[in-house]
């Protein structure tokens, strides 16, 4: 799986899953774009890794939800790398509270990040996508977004609704050849999981058939082979990382 010559915009990616993507698209030849919020000298490592292992990546700072800094992303990583082929919507937030103590706006942040920036950033590079010989569009979606989660209506339902807008997308993209996909994630051990308390941690191990939460490899190699030219054939599909967990 050569992404040799492939620019893959990578949101989140200073920490975490999008971390893990990041590093192990440039260790496969990719030229690499590692947006953050807020984490420079993390972003800045991750693209030095990158170079070290002879690959080629730039830092992007953009909160992805809002327009305007992902507009000027897109002109700072057409400058440096042209043409986009690879845009992974990984960039996430959690606001975790029950439904009764839900406010409006821990609604509205959550939405505005995990699904106000898939649009944002989707809407930025789409015409890059369909100029690409093999356009990826690849969705980091959870598995929470299948199951539901107690303390996660917000969040839940920003990753079920990359389900329609990947299937969609897949529909209006296909015939430039690009493809559009969801990966679905299980429970990862990033900094997103150190904020579930311990006991729930353990109770969500216990449903887990493989018995361990997932590595941000596990999520990376199969993102690499969705970026790839080998999965041209498939398109609107939710790829489950989950461990076999039931849904
Ligand atoms: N961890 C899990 O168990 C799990 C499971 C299933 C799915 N997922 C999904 O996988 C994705 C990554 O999760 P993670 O666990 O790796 O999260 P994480 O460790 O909390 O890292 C989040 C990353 O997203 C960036 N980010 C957050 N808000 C942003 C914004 N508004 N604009 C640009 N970048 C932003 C952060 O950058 P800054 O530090 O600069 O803010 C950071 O690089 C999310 O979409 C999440 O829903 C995670």
């Amino acid at each position: 799986m050569n992404l040799e010559n492939q620019t893959c915009v990578v949101t989140g990616s200073s920490r975490g899953i999008g971390r893990g993507i990041a590093t192990d698209l440039g260790d496969h030849g990719a030229n690499v774009v590692v947006n953050y919020r807020s984490s420079e000298a993390e972003a800045q490592a991750v693209v030095a890794e990158i170079r070290e292992s002879g690959g080629d990546a730039m830092a992007a700072q953009a909160d992805v939800a809002k327009g305007e800094e992902v507009q000027a992303m897109r002109e700072a990583v057409n400058d440096e790398f042209g043409n986009v082929d690879v845009l992974v919507n990984n960039a996430g937030i959690t606001i975790d509270k029950k439904f009764e103590n839900m406010t409006r706006e821990d609604w509205d942040t959550v939405m505005n990040v995990n699904l106000g920036g898939v649009f944002n950033c989707t809407d930025a590079f789409y015409e890059d996508l369909k100029r690409a010989d093999h356009g990826r569009l690849i969705n980091i979606s959870s598995v929470v977004g299948q199951q539901g989660n107690i303390g996660q209506a917000n969040y839940a339902t920003t990753k079920s609704g990359l389900f329609g807008f990947t299937r969609t997308l897949a529909l209006e993209l296909a015939h430039t050849g690009a493809t559009a996909n969801c990966v679905a994630p299980g429970f990862v051990e990033t900094d997103m999981l150190e904020e579930v308390p311990e006991r729930v941690q353990e109770k969500i191990l216990r449903n887990i058939p493989l018995d361990r939460f997932a590595t941000v490899q596990d999520i990376a190699g199969i993102v690499r082979f969705v970026a790839s030219e080998e999965s041209s054939y498939m398109t609107g599909q939710v790829l489950g990382v989950n461990g076999g967990m039931e849904w």
